[in-house]
């Protein structure tokens, strides 16, 4: 069963008009931006390019200040926020975003926020997940297409037949699932959190879904017997303790940071492993001469913006699911309020405890 969907988008790109017949009436129609790049552009968004100049050149800046400056406006006209993940290129991170971070702390800002429209900058189940914590909102997804390898490698029947197999034994979810599989099980849990949320169950074994490299990473700093699902992140499977090896021997003093999507083994060579945020911290806080961020190409982009003096040593990985999110469909969502994320209110009633348990568990 698929839990959700985009609503169908009517009407072409060169009509700013909305053509959808219900809810999206309660906003009002906009007219296409101007898109040129102008003086006065140049001039409203300099102190924007100043914050992304050491990683976007000045060849490009004239490609993406027409959409910053338009999507920056119509955030206002429609009182949305933007809410990116860290892995958004440096142009929507750095320019666009109203907040920046990783899974749960955009999934706690997505429960607070005051904003009407909550344009979300990452991948479906975490539009998802906003969708969930703040139903009343509206929520676009600049492209419905931008999915997860962990989300797609598990659905709702498949922990309902874990849960027949292991009968009362908890099943804790990854945030990255959908809200279908979310409905199913008895709390979330993301990469900051997940030791936490395991041991908070008070009980000797859980059933941990999706991902089997993040089951094994946080079994090995817990007592708790953990039976895993077999998902893999198709970003951080890649990497390989024979290639960090390498660099490490070519680029004496460099220290590598890892996500625990990562397979055991390469977390191993690591001399750090956290959460995207928690890898951001460990680089502003730290300040290592030279590093190596095992995780998404983007992380390293944004992160360099923000510690001048630090050297990244970049063999990334991109995730092709996050690159769907541009400027371009940014600013499409705001004018024409697609791709809206709608969720049967009755299973997001049910996802939702399971994510509100772990936001609530400290
Ligand atoms: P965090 O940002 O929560 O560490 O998760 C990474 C991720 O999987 C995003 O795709
Ligand atoms: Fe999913 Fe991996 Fe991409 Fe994150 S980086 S969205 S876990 S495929």
């Amino acid at each position: 069963m698929q839990a959700t969907s985009a609503k169908a988008v009517l009407g072409s790109p060169a009509i700013a008009l909305d053509a959808e017949p219900r809810r999206e009436r309660k906003f009002a129609p906009v007219a296409l931006p101007n898109l040129a790049w102008t003086p006065e552009v140049a001039r409203e968004t300099a102190h924007l390019y100043e914050k992304v100049k050491a990683i976007i050149p000045p060849i490009e800046w004239p490609f993406h200040a027409p959409y910053v400056k338009a999507i920056n406006e119509l955030k206002k006209q429609r009182n949305a926020v933007i809410l990116a993940h860290n892995y958004q290129t440096p142009e929507i991170y750095n320019c666009v975003a109203d907040v920046v971070g990783d899974s749960l702390q955009l999934a706690r800002i997505a429960e607070q926020s005051e904003a009407d429209v909550i344009v979300q900058g990452g991948v479906h189940f975490m539009a998802e997940t906003s969708k969930i914590l703040s139903p009343e909102k509206t929520v676009l997804i600049p492209d419905s297409k931008a999915g997860c390898s962990l989300a797609a490698s598990i659905t709702g029947e498949d922990v309902r037949a874990l849960k027949r197999k292991y009968p009362g034994v908890p099943v804790v979810a990854y945030v990255n699932t959908s809200a279908e599989v979310k409905a199913e099980v008895d709390i979330c849990c993301t990469s900051s959190n997940a030791v936490k949320i395991v041991e908070s169950l008070g009980v000797d074994t859980v059933i941990m879904v999706p991902d089997r490299f993040l089951a094994a990473n946080i079994a090995r700093q817990t007592r708790v017997k953990i039976i895993a699902w077999h998902g893999a992140c198709e970003v951080h499977e890649r990497f390989t303790p024979e290639e960090l090896q390498a660099y490490r021997e070519a680029e004496p003093g460099i220290e590598l940071i890892a996500h625990p999507e990562c397979p055991p083994e390469v977390v191993d060579v690591c001399d750090f492993s956290g959460s995207t945020a928690a890898m951001i911290d460990y680089v502003k806080t730290r300040r290592p001469k030279k590093v190596l961020l095992v995780t998404e190409c983007s992380m390293a982009d944004n992160v360099a913006a923000e510690t001048p003096g630090v050297e990244f040593i970049r063999p990334c990985n991109l995730c092709p699911h996050m690159k769907r999110i541009t400027l371009p469909k940014i600013l499409d969502s705001l004018v024409y309020m697609r791709e809206e994320v709608v969720i049967d209110p009755a299973l997001a009633a049910r996802a939702r405890r399971s994510v509100e348990r772990m936001i609530a568990v400290k």
